[in-house]
């Protein structure tokens, strides 16, 4: 059992309250009579989920330059050990023409500051909650304890005051303050950090609580890659904005505290119809005739991307989610899910001054068909490389399994009010169940399985390989921990959990489908 963990029944009871006491009608607003179609199932522009229209006027596209943000100096070094401090807080962003956005942010900004780590190091993250509502705090494909991995029932409650959830429960974990302490000891590799709560990670991730976190080791350093000021993190999501300006998402509880998810309509997922890089909206990036580096992410809820240099180089794909791959492989598209990291290099070298390459996303639809634009300023010296061979990517091999395993992402199952919950082998989230024990440091493979939706498949703590996909354009080359997979798709995975033992979570990272059920624990023992 996870040592934070409320008690079952109390947890699980009261998720279910969520969804059939009075007054919580968590996918059940405005459902009076209405069919389980007229919410079900619901794919747009290639992914689960329906579009959310602005009411504010958007801006026009690549009138703002692409912020990079800003990476976060430790306040205090120790031999062995980096101390960083982050206060979560309300911030205003500036993505509009004339309104203000306000956003919860990582130290108040969206995204939040860039974390980096070197291999072999401590970091030691001291989250300060100034913010309305707990917190939990996920590092996204960190092989950290399991204790500070972000489980989502382990709470960072305000500074100003616990806060009993809707589930009653909800006192467990640190209030005002608490350390991560993340002991770094896996490849360089493009992390992410984001809120993880119970039930409310859509909506706080939507208002911005998610940030990079990169590590790096010195065997990336040696091989000669763009670096510095072309090594360019770019964190893709889609958002809607409301008349004020403010973020539009339709959480049946704005507050955020009472009671979750979203209004029926949009129980498959929430997309928005503006495309942010870096929390800007379709911004502008001038490159010299160069090679740089790209960490790209897909930190959007629901929607996924298939990305394209309209008029532009081929990507080079250096990496996955979990670090670097064994060799770079040319790519014209890549097909990023959410949760979902592809590291590039892109040789501008070809393109005289003026050029304008576009980044699309072949899946999108008018506004959101576009991403960012690159325009080439003029020539500059160049002495980086991308290396033939790039990590030591140890192959797993079908015969070191140990054990099988199967898991269908699906709707049906757990039901509430005769409506069917987002669900894994059939079963709603439910804190104190384990699905699976696996064995540290053994091979399992793993049938994951995606039915009447789009279901991105994300396991916490651990990395996988990917054997076969049946999915259309996904790219799963290297050590991954997000899977794409689309409605009706299936992917068999070697998986392997080698640094610490503990309870975590696998999930799908719609966010909406993972706030709604669609959830389950597996120990590591
Ligand atoms: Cu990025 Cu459990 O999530
Ligand atoms: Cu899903």
């Amino acid at each position: 059992m996870h040592p934070h963990a409320p008690s079952r029944r109390t947890l699980f009871r009261l998720a279910l309250t969520g969804l059939t006491g009075a007054g919580a009608p968590l996918l059940l607003t405005g459902c009076g009579g209405r069919s389980e179609n007229s919410s079900a199932n619901v794919s747009t522009q290639g992914s689960a989920g329906r579009l959310l229209p602005s009411e504010a006027p958007l801006p026009e596209p690549f009138g703002r330059a692409l912020p990079v943000p800003r990476v976060l100096k430790p306040v205090r070094t120790e031999p062995g050990t980096d101390y960083y401090e982050i206060t979560q807080k309300t911030g205003t962003a500036r993505i509009l023409d004339d309104l203000e956005t306000p956003v919860w942010g990582y130290d108040g900004t969206f995204p939040g500051p860039t974390i980096v780590s070197q291999r072999g190091r401590r970091t030691v993250v001291t989250h300060t909650n100034e913010l309305p509502v707990p917190v939990v705090v996920h590092l996204h494909g960190g092989r950290v304890a399991a204790d500070q991995d972000g489980y989502p029932t382990d709470y960072l409650h305000p500074v100003t005051g616990r806060v009993a959830d809707h589930h009653g429960g909800g006192l467990n974990g640190a209030q005002g303050t608490r350390d991560y302490v993340y002991d770094i000891d896996q490849p360089a590799a493009t992390l992410w950090y984001h809120d993880h709560r119970m039930d409310f990670t859509g909506p706080a991730v939507y208002r911005g609580l998610a940030g990079f976190h990169l590590i790096e080791d010195a065997s990336e350093d040696s091989l000669g890659l763009p670096s510095g000021e072309r090594d360019i993190p770019l964190m893709i999501a889609d958002r809607s904005f409301a008349a004020d300006g403010s973020f539009l998402y339709p959480s049946t509880d704005p507050s955020l505290t009472k009671v979750p998810g979203v209004s029926a309509d949009y129980m498959s997922g929430v997309l928005g119809d503006c495309v942010l890089v870096n929390g800007a909206a379709w911004p502008e990036l001038e490159v010299k005739a160069v090679r740089y580096r790209f960490r790209i992410l897909n930190a959007a809820n629901a929607r996924r991307f298939r990305l394209r240099l309209d008029d532009g180089p081929e990507f080079v794909q250096i990496g996955s989610d979990q670090g670097l791959l064994a060799a770079p492989v040319t790519r014209t598209r890549i097909d990023v899910a959410q949760g979902e990291r592809f590291d590039v290099v892109v040789d501008f070298s070809g393109y005289a001054a003026g050029s304008e390459i576009t980044m699309v996303n072949e899946r999108g639809d008018g506004p959101t068909a576009q991403v960012m634009r690159f325009v080439v300023t003029g020539p500059a010296g160049d002495d980086s490389r991308v290396p033939e061979k790039l990590g030591a990517v140890e192959e797993l091999s079908g015969s070191d399994v140990v054990a099988t395993r199967s898991f269908t992402f699906r709707r049906g199952g757990a039901k509430a009010h005769g409506m069917s919950l987002w669900t894994v082998n059939g079963e709603a989230f439910d804190p104190e169940t384990v699905l699976a024990t696996v064995k540290l440091g053994t091979v399992e493979r793993w049938t994951v399985v995606a039915q009447n939706n789009e279901h991105p498949f994300h396991v916490h703590l651990g990395a996988f390989q990917v054997l076969g996909n049946t999915s259309a354009g996904h790219v799963d080359e290297g050590w991954k921990d997000t899977v794409n997979l689309d409605n009706g798709g299936r992917a068999e995975l070697l998986v392997r959990f080698d640094r610490n033992r503990g309870a975590a979570v696998l999930h799908c990272h719609n966010l909406e489908h993972e706030d709604m059920m669609m959830m389950a624990n597996f120990e590591i023992v």
